[in-house]
């Protein structure tokens, strides 16, 4: 009996011990990324969603956009600067980061450079002791905001403009100014503005681009062919509604009107990962004129849903006035701004609803099943689906009893393994609702009319690899009035 007994317990542990080898709980691994990627500075970039963009400087003043380079020094007085009023409107508004014109077209410089006397300097604010760029650093960072510059290949003050190897060293040395007395800058702006008395001069945008990767390790650079960010292709805020974040670079030039197209869109097949910025101003100008009001709100939201919406981030420029103070007006239009994009996506109306798919990597265990689109991680938890589906996939929203009643849908991709979605469509309760070609990062839809439906489904026509869906919203937008409704 004994025996009996201690054999039996034997073969029960053998059985244990091989169960144990023979089934080992390893988790599913992540499917391989579609190259390119994004670097983490990108990644950091894109999650900001909202940029704040100030331009400020002589032409604020003399009620100009593009300034002569003839401006005396001394019209230059905002005696009520105050750059923690621009933090303040900045962290209530959302920006995380604030781009700042360090130098215009005209050549004034806001911070007092060892190169030019043409900047505070010879100003009487603060009797020539003031440092703009100084006041802004601080503010920002008492906020926790990132800050950026825009220094002004073109200028129409200084003489050595014009002269290849004096402009470029010239340039090359505010760079450095700017690039280490002020600690971490996070994303500098370039445009390719040329000047028609020097048409063949060339901007060392080479020599340029190596030097602030020397100086700022996690900056991101800003031009028509990045190497980090790239233009949009216009100033009204408005992305192709196809767009990659993916582009060649090779085909790219600064300042060749003839790409603005192709910076619109991306390219599905772009070897370079250079997302884009959508650069508008709240007002008409870009510096502030007595004269101008902010943009309506319904205006301020189609253009949200025209940048951030399509895969994009949004550098609105809020021009500080004459006073050194962003003005009531604009102020009280980005708390209206703000307070909208918190009423309509501060709540998914798709939460608590049982979500289904097409298939899922790995099985029920594998960690990439449909559920993962409603939690808070928007880039490193996603649906997957299982790698052989070859047939239709699909992703669907399940909603109570009482319906699912939206008119947003949004739609965001796992972009941290590449771009890799180039068609979809919408259902609700089997009626197409919209239909698209990218998604990226972030995309909205404002439908046509408010749906109720019990079912919503996310159909992915066209695909490069398995389509990695990283969250999936539907809102209610109260402020939204398609025109014949
Ligand atoms: C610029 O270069 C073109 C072609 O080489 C030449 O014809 C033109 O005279 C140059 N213009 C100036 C302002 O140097
Ligand atoms: C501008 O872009 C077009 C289209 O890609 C290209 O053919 C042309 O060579 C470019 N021009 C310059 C000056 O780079
Ligand atoms: C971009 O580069 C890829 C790879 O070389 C190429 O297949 C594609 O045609 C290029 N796109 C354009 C618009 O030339
Ligand atoms: C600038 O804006 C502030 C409000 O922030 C206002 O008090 C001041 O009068 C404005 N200055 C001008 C010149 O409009
Ligand atoms: C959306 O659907 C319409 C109607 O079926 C079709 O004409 C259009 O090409 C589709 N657009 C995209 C981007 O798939």
């Amino acid at each position: 009996m004994a025996k009996l007994w201690f054999s039996c317990c034997v073969i029960v542990l053998i059985q244990v011990f091989e169960f144990a080898v023979s089934k080992p709980e390893f988790t599913t691994t992540p499917p391989l990324p579609i190259l390119p990627l994004p670097t983490s500075s990108q990644l950091k970039w894109q999650r900001r969603e909202l940029i704040m963009f100030l331009h400020f400087g002589v032409n604020t003043f003399t009620d100009s956009e593009w300034g002569t380079g003839h401006e005396n020094p001394s019209i230059f007085n905002p005696t009520g600067l105050d750059a923690h009023q621009w933090a303040d409107v900045a962290a209530k508004a959302g920006f995380s980061l604030m781009i700042m014109t360090a130098k215009h077209h005209d050549g004034f410089c806001l911070w007092p450079s060892k190169y030019t006397d043409h900047s505070v300097i010879s100003s009487p604010w603060k009797n020539g002791n003031g440092d703009v760029v100084q006041e802004l650093v601080d503010a920002a960072k008492a906020r926790g905001i990132d800050v950026g510059l825009y220094l002004s290949p073109w200028d129409r003050h200084d003489k050595r403009y014009g002269r290849e190897r004096l402009y470029n060293e010239y340039y090359m040395a505010q760079l450095q100014e700017l690039l280490t007395r002020y600690g971490s800058v996070q994303e500098i702006w370039f445009d390719g503005a040329k000047g028609s008395n020097a048409p063949n001069m060339s901007y060392y945008f080479g020599d340029w681009f190596s030097m602030v990767k020397e100086l700022q390790g996690s900056i991101n650079v800003f031009s028509d062919a990045g190497p980090d960010v790239r233009w949009v292709g216009d100033e009204q805020g408005s992305a192709g509604t196809t767009c990659w974040s993916t582009i060649n670079r090779t085909s790219l030039s600064i300042g060749n009107g003839s790409i603005v197209g192709y910076l619109n869109t991306g390219d599905p097949k772009g070897t370079d990962w250079l997302p884009a910025e959508c650069d508008v101003s709240i007002r008409t100008g870009w510096f502030w004129h007595k004269s101008e009001e902010p943009k309506k709100l319904s205006k301020l939201l189609e253009i949200y849903y025209n940048s951030v919406g399509r895969n994009c981030v949004l550098l609105l420029n809020v021009p500080p006035n004459s006073t050194g103070l962003i003005s009531d007006t604009d102020i009280l239009r980005l708390g209206e701004f703000r307070k909208a994009i918190d009423t309509i996506f501060s709540t998914n109306l798709a939460e608590g609803s049982i979500i289904k798919a097409s298939s899922r990597r790995g099985g029920k265990t594998g960690g990439f099943g449909p559920e993962n689109v409603l939690d808070d991680d928007h880039l490193w938890t996603y649906w997957a689906p299982k790698d052989e589906t070859k047939e239709d996939q699909w992703i669907e929203i399940r909603g109570k009893e009482e319906g699912l009643r939206f008119n947003v849908v949004r739609i965001q991709e796992a972009i941290g393994l590449g771009q890799r979605i180039k068609q979809h469509e919408i259902y609700a309760d089997g009626n197409l609702v919209a239909n698209g070609t990218t998604i990226g990062y972030k995309r909205l839809y404002r439908l046509e009319g408010v749906v109720h439906a019990r079912h919503v489904r996310i159909r992915i026509k066209e695909s490069r690899g398995l389509p990695l869906i990283s969250s999936l919203g539907l809102h209610f937008d109260p402020f939204w009035h398609p025109k014949g409704t």
